[in-house]
């Protein structure tokens, strides 16, 4: 492996070393370190995660066995009882972080709140208390459809605290979205908020839910937590405020001892059909996962802020913002809004007064970052960041370059973090202190987890080739199931390759053991008998000068299969002829002819869901010139549709 040299432009073969004054400081400081923590976990699995699982969680009775794997199903720590609220807050208040900030939170118009741990665990417990009075017992589903306010994470420990599972439904959804899920997990109780901040408006989030309620037979009352103080519907004997229940509620809730296997959390996301998925998490060992593997990846220290600027109504929000820094007893950033409002400086705003020295984001947001130009992060000062990370979708190099200049000032390792709902933690990332990066990789796996790439029949690829990613062994953090689904569970993971996890993902290994993700299985591409990552070439077309953000899909074409459609957005320059022509030619340059586009389409924005992922799936029907079918629930902004249908060549 080579390091780092100025000017070098072929950015996937520089290779970044952990910066000396990290590794000295970190928890794991050599990739020595790292080796012998990944060997003993293959080694001796359940000897590696039962002896973690007696250190760092709280049991109120010990586990027996590690692991039950009756393949697909796995029991971790049986006969064990824990509480993940106990372990995030319990655990803090005999020692002396009882006053430490837990969350430092900051609402969009400004406001802001810090909770300690002592206060949280008191919020917790109150409205555990709250809860219980309602008749929720454990088991029972609560639908959570709030904003990104201190409440939100205050439902989900409480829901954990007394055994109730949570359902959180990210603050965008429409209301048939809502009553979909609500009847899926047969919710009783649904949380909301009158209405939510963004961008400077409000949200209709208790007129959303009021519609939902219509069709949500079984959801039996609605809290409502006063945000903005907007007029809002209140239906006698069903609706209940927040503040009112919370008024007389006992601060006094012990944690109830639960088995590990208690389901903790469904979390619904989208498959390759129009059926959300509810993916299920239980106690003891998605704790233990989401907890150490904060502690290895983000290098946690007593010292840190850290801002993950996800949304808890996504897994990135539940594993890292809730569970697993305040398992950690760290200090997390909370932000309600956009990051742009009041205008593009947001972020480093939030990132100066606040002194965060984490930062975990998402590729698509660099590259909003990018678009709206280095003027707005110049403003801050952003010194106090010593790592920053990503996670969601494969990072462009020329992303990833841009994030380590202007952000880290080249002094920040970055930590390309790949995992997914299913399986509850980060799978693969650099370990900050100990692992050489390389842009547009994940590295390596983490301890515990033993990745493979595999042909269709399961036969494990060579070095270099382009395969299926799949995880053959179990983890704690694993999804336990499809809530009410078994069929799709089996079928969906654990079929298409024999007793090995399915991610869905296209990856590759290469000669130093790094993978490299290439996008979804689905999004591969096969044109003219060659295989082609719509990533890689979505990488390349982003690093024109004049690209903001591509897209690029399939199209049948009669000759060779499968054509390459780009859709693209622009940062400078014109949408005319002669730009289809560079770009075309650029790809061409980057990769190679089987990859150049066969259209090239010019966009004022993408069609994405609410959380920021491009809709692919609509995109190959408009490249294909079809009509749009399926579930368009989770698009943000229908206009767009339209606008990328006008564009033909
Ligand atoms: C993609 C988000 C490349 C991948 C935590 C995965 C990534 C899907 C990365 C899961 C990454 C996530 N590099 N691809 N670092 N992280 N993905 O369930 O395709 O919203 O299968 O979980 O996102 O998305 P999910």
């Amino acid at each position: 492996m080579g390091t780092a040299q100025a000017g070098q432009t072929d950015t996937e073969q520089v290779v970044f070393p952990p910066p000396p004054s990290f590794s000295e400081q970190a928890g794991v400081c050599s990739m020595q370190q790292y080796q012998q923590m990944w060997d003993d976990a293959a080694d001796d699995p359940e000897g590696f995660w039962g002896r973690l699982a007696k250190e760092e969680l709280y049991w109120f009775h010990p586990f027996d066995k590690v692991l039950e794997w009756n393949e697909p199903y796995a029991k971790w720590f049986t006969e064990g009882k824990t509480n993940v609220s106990y372990n995030c807050l319990d655990v803090h208040l005999d020692s002396w972080r009882k006053n430490k900030a837990a969350l430092i939170w900051e609402g969009e118009p400004g406001d802001t709140r810090t909770l300690t741990y002592a206060q949280l665990h008191r919020e917790v417990c109150k409205f555990s208390n709250v809860l219980k009075a309602l008749g929720v017992e454990q088991g029972d589903v609560v639908s959570i459809y709030m904003p990104m306010v201190p409440e939100l994470a205050i439902a989900l420990l409480a829901c954990a605290r007394i055994g109730a599972i949570h359902s959180v439904v990210f603050g965008g959804f429409s209301s048939e979205a809502i009553a979909e899920r609500n009847n899926d997990a047969s919710a009783k109780i649904l949380l909301t908020a009158d209405t939510g901040w963004r961008r400077g408006s409000q949200l209709p989030l208790k007129e959303t839910v009021d519609k939902a309620l219509e069709k949500s037979p079984t959801v039996e009352k609605c809290i409502v937590y006063r945000r903005t103080g907007s007029e809002v519907n209140m239906v006698a004997g069903r609706d209940l405020w927040w503040h009112d229940l919370m008024e007389s509620a006992s601060p006094d809730c012990p944690a109830e001892p639960l088995e590990s296997e208690t389901p903790l959390f469904i979390l619904y996301t989208s498959g390759s059909t129009g059926k959300p998925k509810g993916i299920k998490h239980t106690t003891a060992g998605y704790n233990l996962y989401a907890k150490m593997t904060s502690r290895w990846v983000f290098d946690l220290k007593d010292t840190d802020v850290y801002w993950c600027t996800a949304d808890i109504g996504w897994i990135t929000g539940h594993s890292y913002i809730v569970y697993g820094p305040l398992s950690n007893g760290v200090t997390a950033v909370m932000y309600e809004g956009a990051p742009n409002w009041p205008d593009e400086s947001r972020f480093w705003d939030i990132v100066d007064r606040h002194q965060v020295t984490i930062f975990y984001t998402a590729p698509t947001a660099i590259r909003a970052f990018i678009k709206w130009g280095d003027q707005h992060v110049e403003k801050h000062d952003l010194s106090s960041l010593r790592l920053l990370g990503t996670v969601g979708e494969p990072i462009n190099p020329a992303a990833w370059m841009w994030y380590h200049e202007k952000i880290g000032k080249r002094r920040c390792p970055i930590v390309d973090t790949w995992w997914q709902t299913e399986t509850g933690g980060i799978m693969m990332s650099p370990l900050p202190g100990a692992t050489p990066t390389k842009p547009g990789s994940c590295t390596r796996p983490l301890p515990g987890i033993i990745p493979q790439i595999v042909d269709e029949k399961g036969n494990e690829l060579g070095t270099g080739q382009q395969g299926i990613l799949v995880i053959t062994k179990p983890w704690p953090g694993m999804l336990r199931g499809i809530w009410g689904d078994d069929d799709r569970y089996k079928q969906q993971y654990w079929s298409t390759i024999a007793h090995n996890y399915l991610a869905g993902d296209n990856a590759m290994c290469d000669a130093d053991g790094y993978y490299w993700i290439y996008g979804r299985l689905d999004d591969v591409l096969n044109v003219a008998g060659h295989r082609l990552s719509t990533t890689e070439v979505e990488s390349a077309l982003v690093s024109h000068p004049s690209v903001a953000e591509a897209a690029v899909v399939g199209r049948p074409d009669d000759v060779k299969g499968e054509a390459v459609a780009a859709f693209v957005t622009l940062s400078s320059g014109d949408a005319n002829e002669d730009l289809r022509k560079q770009l075309k030619q650029h790809v061409r340059q980057q990769i190679g002819a089987h990859a150049q586009p066969d259209d090239v389409r010019f966009a004022a924005l993408l069609p994405k869901t609410r959380s920021g992922k491009i809709m692919r799936r609509l995109l190959r029907d408009i490249a294909a010139g079809k009509e749009t079918i399926g579930d368009t629930t989770t698009l943000e902004d229908y206009s767009v549709l339209a606008s990328l249908r006008s564009d033909e060549e």
